[in-house]
């Protein structure tokens, strides 16, 4: 399996804010992140491949910067573009972000916003705060207290990266916990960070800045939102019996095993050991009979990227599932919402879109399939619904597959290899 985006993002920008050289091991070399690591290397960092998976980072430095030459091209990558908002917005140079028609439609004011409050300067954007947009910043950036608007770890990672180069002190509060990979991994380089609770299910997490960030080793462990399309195959396709090895268990992205254990599914967690701060496990999954299940919106933040292949799960359940408080997968790759009910109408699903919610009648194993999905430079629509049409009646067909190779580059040989039949046109 392909290491975890989120970590590979944040690996190769903790490379460049560090002092001396940062090793990693099993860097995700999907498009998304290669993006990222083109950004670092404008940025002034040296950033070198050295075999398969393993890279290599010499910072500049916190505070030590240097202005980009051109424009920040971040491709598909939302993760890239807004973290990297905050790296370089929060320098003493001028730096402009772009990307492709799906990061060109998605909100950037959200980042905006607090790095305004910082001291950031906008100083051009594409009408409504999104790419392509221009930053300058500021030679230190001034310390925040902020409340985020919505449940994003990209939010949250956005002002603590800005943080860094602040003389104070950096607190975001989240209302619903996100994905902690910023918070492990300021701690790993040599930051010291302080989290609290925040309400019933929300953490205060502070930062201290200008420390000095000393470039460390990061193992990458498998991406779990890349093992959810293999892991659903096995579910729906009868006589399925696959192991994945090595997948993350942080209990902040593990939202759909708790889910698909509700359904009925048959998961075995085996071998659960610590990799590189991380906790990891294999995963066996036989073919299980599934039941649909009332999803809380609460667990949202924990399953935000599997929501789409979860929907191909709740097609092939026994009754009915309700997905709530979906609002957060509007302003995804596509309009994930729309696109998954669009999707399950080609399939010949029955569902509702009711207010946030997503609402799958599942066919206990007898889906039509059949028609062909429109992606929108989505790609975790394009991998869920292929993963459906290998067990729906009629194959399934995804208009592109290009994006797939944004975050998960051997999907298509890796699904073969599990004896799905692909053909591409
Ligand atoms: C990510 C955060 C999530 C997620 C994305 C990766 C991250 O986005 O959807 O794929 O690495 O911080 P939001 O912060 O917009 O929820």
């Amino acid at each position: 399996m392909p290491g975890d985006k989120s970590i590979s993002h944040r690996a190769l920008i903790f490379g460049l804010l560090s002092i001396g050289e940062t090793r990693i091991e099993g860097l995700l070399e999907g498009d998304d992140v290669l993006r990222t690591a083109d950004a670092c290397r404008a940025l002034g960092g040296a950033v070198t491949r050295e075999a398969p998976g393993r890279w290599r980072v010499v910072g500049a430095g916190i505070g030590g910067l240097t202005e980009p030459a051109g424009v920040l091209d971040f491709g598909n990558a939302g993760t890239g573009s807004r973290l990297m908002m905050g790296v370089a917005g929060s320098h003493p140079v001028t730096a402009t972000f772009d990307g492709d028609a799906s990061l060109r439609k998605r909100p950037m004011r959200r980042i905006l916003d607090p790095l305004v409050g910082m001291g950031v300067s906008v100083v051009s954007e594409a009408e409504g705060g999104r790419v392509p947009l221009t930053l300058r910043g500021p030679r230190e950036t001034i310390p925040i207290t902020y409340e985020t608007p919505a449940a994003s770890a990209q939010i949250k990672s956005a002002i603590l990266l800005a943080g860094l180069n602040s003389p104070g002190r950096t607190t975001v509060l989240e209302r619903e916990a996100t994905r902690d990979h910023t918070e492990r991994m300021l701690r790993h380089f040599g930051a010291i960070v302080e989290v609290a609770p925040h309400g019933p299910d929300g953490r205060a997490v502070s930062l201290q800045g200008q420390p000095t960030l000393r470039g460390s080793d990061v193992i990458v462990p498998s991406d779990p939102s890349s093992a959810a399309f293999p892991l659903v195959a096995a579910l729906v396709t009868p006589g399925s019996d696959v192991t994945i090895e090595g997948v993350m268990t942080n209990p902040l992205r593990t939202g759909l095993l708790t889910t698909l254990e509700e359904m009925g599914a048959e998961i075995e967690r085996v071998n659960e050991r610590d990799e590189g701060g991380e906790t990891v496990a294999d995963l066996r999954v036989r073919w299980s009979r599934l039941d649909g299940v009332d999803v809380p919106a609460a667990r949202a933040p924990s399953m935000i990227d599997e929501y789409p292949i979860l929907a191909v799960a709740a097609s092939f359940a026994r009754g009915t599932t309700r997905m709530r408080g979906l609002h957060e997968l509007r302003v995804k790759e596509s309009d994930r919402l729309a696109a998954v009910a669009a999707g399950l109408a080609r399939a010949g699903v029955p569902h509702e879109i009711e207010g946030d919610d997503l609402v799958v009648h599942g066919l206990d194993g007898a889906v039509p399939g059949g028609g062909t999905v429109a992606t929108h430079l989505d790609h975790r629509i394009a991998m869920a619904f292929l993963v459906m049409g290998l067990a729906t009646r009629d194959p399934m067909t995804v208009d592109d597959g290009s994006m797939i190779m944004t975050s998960f580059p051997t999907f298509i040989p890796l699904m073969r290899e599990l004896g799905a039949a692909i053909r591409e046109r």
